[in-house]
């Protein structure tokens, strides 16, 4: 079914109101709900899933430093409405359909609030995952103003409940950034950007099978209906929940908050009329200055902030933002295809209309200051080689070090150490790598032989190492690998300790089998007491037995399990005078964190 370009207008999402506003916090309630949303006016509304009944959802607005508590509900039916491969890791059959789960991609939370993919929870909590913590996730925002973006993570059907519609942006906002006078207001605008496909009948298509099968079903086995595909793409361009919109634009500058959320698309966009997208932001905010690009090439999950500069037109114009990505990425025909100019090709229109009052925005020549992270102060590097394997069913599969993600646990950085990873592509395409808790920056992509690496195991470099593009010299959470290139990145493990995720961010990658964990853990200096102190020999002996963080003063790190309400906890006096208690087990988890 072919839909009509740029005759819907470009919703734009609304700010969510907290439902209470505490002196320390504010809260909010998001429900995932299911509802018929409107993709096209010449399509029959759809049944999707969104935040709040929205698709995308709600924009949570905070500034830095300011605590979100959210409450996430899961108020969807028990079906799932696509199809559920139950081959996958933690997808068999006694699993229920409908888990979700929340992460706030880019932010730096505890363990507890980043939503690991087994902590996820049915409809009203009724069944929940096995490392399920707690309903109401804590976000302190601790970090520079950026565009943030929440989304569903459940183990196993990330792919489909993302594509169902769970998805949202997060916005955190600063000092640094309101001085700089950047476009605002009406002319600050979010672009969420994702492919969709239609059935004849209106409903959202996703494939129910494959026929990328390089090996032989393993003797005892049947393929299993359904099956997970190695990646879906959809000719349908939506933004802000619309196929192909316009958006009616006065002649000055606008700045859009452009997210890539579709599940395996890249996309590399320009203006049809030829005229530079100037970048301001990547996906940790900010970058140090503004870069005239002539196209950006957005993997999914990145973000780019960006200043479009109309005043050059005139009122009647029309501009195009238009996609020439192959997909997959980047594989030319014919293993790819390229967009077609009528549809994929087209990601939304920009009408020019009468200019309404003077544009008194800049695009600063400084935007920030990002300190470099030296390769110097890196305590350890690891190795992180992306291989394609075939699965029991002959099915392609992606892995990380050739371990799947229920696999054990074998990074371990420890708190506050910088260190670099160097991710071996030797597989293919261009995966799009995310690392949860931390902003990192890009060192360099090296290429090297892969095809002797495949068979030795020897890491050879072919050539100098490629600077990364100016666009990516900013603090990113995501980064795009290509093959036969060894991408390097550098990042400070803090400001928590405990389990996170790194993982493609191509969804039917991340499902099968491209997720690992990796354990922050609190650095233990070499004293025979085994003390956790914050450099590496303490000052003092420590005295205690216990596993502490000490200066010589007890300061054992528990985690009270208690009945007892919030003002039964031993206060922070007496937590400091080392009153850890042992109390008998309760709902309400708190972390002595003596000094
Ligand atoms: Cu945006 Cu772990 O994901
Ligand atoms: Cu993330
Ligand atoms: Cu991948």
């Amino acid at each position: 079914m072919k839909l009509t370009p740029f005759i819907d207008p470009l919703p734009i999402p609304q700010y969510l109101t907290p439902l209470e506003r505490h002196k320390c916090f504010s809260y909010y309630e998001i429900g995932m709900k299911e509802f018929f949303h409107e993709f096209h006016s010449e399509l029959t509304p759809t049944k999707i899933w969104g935040y709040e009944g929205q698709f995308p959802g709600p924009l949570v607005n905070v500034n830095s430093g300011e605590c979100a508590h959210i409450k996430w509900k899961n108020e969807l039916p028990d079906k799932h409405f696509l199809p559920i491969d139950r081959t996958l890791h933690g997808s068999s059959e006694h699993m229920p359909d409908v888990r979700t789960v929340v992460h706030l991609h880019g932010a730096e939370v505890e363990p507890e609030s980043d939503g690991h993919p087994e902590a996820w929870f049915t409809n009203n909590y009724h069944t929940v995952g096995p490392v399920f913590d707690s309903t109401v996730y804590k976000y302190n925002n601790n970090q520079r103003a950026a565009t943030l973006w929440y989304h569903d993570h459940a183990v196993g059907i990330t792919r489909l409940n993302v594509y169902a519609g769970l998805v949202g942006m997060y916005i955190i906002r600063d000092e640094e950034e309101r001085k700089l006078k950047l476009p605002s207001g009406a002319y600050e605008i979010p672009l969420i950007i994702a492919d969709r496909g239609f059935n004849e009948d209106g409903s959202l298509f996703y494939s129910d099978t494959t026929t990328v099968r390089p090996g032989p079903v393993q003797p005892g086995l049947t393929f299993p209906h359904p099956s997970v595909t190695p990646g879906e793409a959809f000719e349908n361009i939506t933004v802000n929940g619309k196929v192909w919109p316009y958006l009616e634009v006065e002649p000055r500058k606008y700045r859009f908050r452009i997210l890539n959320a579709s599940n395996e698309r890249f996309y590399k966009m320009n203006l049809s009329n030829g005229q530079k997208i100037i970048q301001i932001g990547s996906d940790g905010g900010l970058l140090e200055t503004p870069v005239y690009m002539d196209a950006l090439t957005i993997a999914p999950a990145e973000r780019m902030d960006v200043i479009i500069d109309f005043s050059k037109l005139a009122p009647d114009d029309t501009v195009v933002l238009e996609n020439t990505a192959a997909t997959p990425f980047d594989f030319p025909p014919p293993i790819g295809t390229l967009p077609d100019p009528e549809t994929d090709g087209q990601i939304m229109q920009f009408r020019v209309v009468e200019l309404t009052g003077p544009d008194t925005s800049k695009v600063p020549a400084i935007l920030s200051n990002i300190p470099k992270l030296r390769e110097c102060d890196a305590a350890q590097t690891r190795d992180i080689t992306l291989d394609a394997d075939i699965d029991e069913y002959g099915r392609l599969k992606f892995l990380f070090n050739n371990k799947g993600f229920m696999e054990r646990i074998d990074f371990k950085p420890k708190l506050n150490d910088t260190e670099i990873w160097r991710i071996i592509n030797t597989a293919g395409a261009t995966h799009p790598i995310h690392i949860h808790l931390i902003q990192f920056q890009i060192l360099d992509r090296i290429p090297f032989d892969a095809q002797g690496f495949t068979a030795n195991g020897l890491l050879s470099f072919t050539g100098p190492p490629v600077q990364p593009d100016v666009n990516e010299r900013g603090w990113k959470d995501v980064v795009q690998s290509p093959p036969g290139f060894v991408t390097r990145v550098i990042m400070r493990f803090a400001p928590f300790t405990g389990r996170y995720m790194y993982h493609c961010h191509i969804l039917e990658h991340e499902d099968h089998d491209m997720m690992r964990s990796f354990e922050v853990v609190e650095r233990k200096c070499g004293c025979k007491n085994n003390c956790i102190c914050k450099e590496h020999k303490p000052k003092r002996k420590c005295e205690c037995k216990k596993n502490c963080r000490c200066h010589g003063k007890c300061t054992c790190k528990k985690t009270c399990t208690c009945r007892k309400k919030k003002s039964n906890h031993p206060s922070k006096e007496e937590r400091r005078h080392k009153k850890c208690p042992t109390c008998p087990p309760c709902s309400e988890t708190y972390r002595c964190e003596c000094e």
